[in-house]
């Protein structure tokens, strides 16, 4: 495809559609990940003399309704306190916005537009008639066939990568074909049914599978254990039978149990074989967690996606801390992706020792499953011609 670093953007108009949908709570951001991200293709842009547009969506509003809660302000104050130009929201651009040199421009939530979520050609062509670039840098959202990140593709002068879309793409790229083996992928997360399609395709490609969190329970009665009233799926036992057939997928050995789902309640460590009806796994036993992280030391590459086990409550972390912090150690080419997963990195603070950190979720997901990108493939259909 086509990458904006390659072209020449003097006193062009550049129209960035990236991911900035982020968790915004009483008119904050409160997690920037996704935007801090974003902003070397901000900057980038306007150091090529650009004049620069940028949109995203945020949240699932109704389409066409404005509604404040799903506005722009909170991503367009946090870049300004970022960025050393003004930026600005702009809330009607349907018909066309000026753009002055030295300043950003921040269109108001795509999805107040109707007929973004369907693809429009008209809406995708009002798009397209801001610019002389269509820039996607969108990775968390190329897995959506929308207006603002495929239709406008198509009509744009230009349309080319980003270089946060370019790198992410590398970086998977680096860790799913022919990567650096031992291929150890780590999954965790609550359930297995929404995470099925991508353990079936990691089954296939890597090494060794190291599931948790909920996901774990589903294994661990598999293999025949008392879950007691754990977060389980006795439907998708035998999946979790055929993976653990089909791959090496390291077996529980002990478990953190609580008697209740909550933040004070207390973890004791039993034997996988000893959990009780009244008793929930909310996580790895320490032996268990070990044998992962020493997979963990051999591994030369490793996906993760998912926690291990309720990490967000403190008594039930420790799990997701020792598999984490294998991963950070590690010599292996690391590379992590999902909002429950970032979380966990803020949490422990390994930010920097994770090869790389992927702003997708369902892109990431989709991704690791082999599954053709829209945003991405159009670029590439344009890039052809
Ligand atoms: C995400 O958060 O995964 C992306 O921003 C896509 O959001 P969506 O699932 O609402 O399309």
């Amino acid at each position: 495809v086509l990458k904006m670093a390659e072209l020449d953007l003097q006193g062009k108009t550049v129209l960035i559609r990236q991911d900035l949908n982020v968790p915004v709570k009483d008119g904050v951001v409160t997690s920037a990940v996704r935007i801090d991200a974003s902003i070397p293709t901000i900057k980038l842009a306007l150091e090529k003399g650009a004049k620069v547009l940028v949109m995203s969506h945020l949240g699932r509003p109704t389409e066409g309704e404005y509604a404040d809660e799903y506005s722009m302000a909170p991503v367009v104050t946090y870049l300004n306190q970022n960025l050393s130009v003004p930026v600005r929201l702009e809330k009607e651009y349907l018909s066309g916005v000026t753009v002055n040199e030295g300043e950003v421009v921040v269109l108001e939530n795509v999805r107040f537009n109707v007929g973004e979520k369907k693809n429009s050609d008209e809406l995708a062509q009002q798009y397209a008639a801001l610019c002389d670039v269509f820039v996607m840098d969108a990775f968390g959202t190329a897995h959506r066939a929308q207006g603002s990140t495929h239709g406008v593709a198509k009509f744009a002068p230009t349309a080319c990568a980003g270089p946060l879309l370019a790198g992410e793409l590398e970086a998977l790229g680096k860790a799913l074909d022919n990567p650096a083996r031992p291929l150890v992928a780590v999954v965790g997360g609550s359930k297995v049914s929404t995470k099925l399609t991508v353990l079936e395709s990691l089954s296939k490609i890597c090494d060794q599978l190291i599931v948790g969190g909920g996901i774990s329970n589903t294994f661990v009665a598999a293999r025949g254990y008392n879950v007691g009233k754990s977060l389980y799926e006795p439907d998708l036992i035998p999946q979790a039978q055929k993976l653990m057939n089909d791959l090496d997928i390291p077996a529980v050995t002990d478990v953190r149990i609580g008697t209740e789902f909550s933040e004070t309640a207390l973890a004791t460590i039993k034997p996988v074989d000893a959990v009780l009806d009244n008793e929930e796994i909310m996580d790895l036993g320490p032996d268990s967690a070990q044998a992962m992280a020493d997979i963990l030391k051999n591994a030369k590459t490793i996906l993760w996606n998912g926690p291990c086990g309720v990490f967000e409550f403190d008594n039930f972390s420790k799990g997701t801390e020792v598999v984490a912090q294998a991963i950070a150690q590690s010599d292996a080419f690391s590379v992590a992706g999902g909002g429950d997963t970032l979380a966990a990195i803020d949490k422990y603070g390994l930010a920097d020792k994770i090869s790389y950190i992927s702003t997708g979720g369902g892109a990431f997901l989709e991704f690791v499953e082999g599954k053709v990108l829209p945003a991405v493939a159009i670029l590439e259909e344009r890039a052809s011609k």
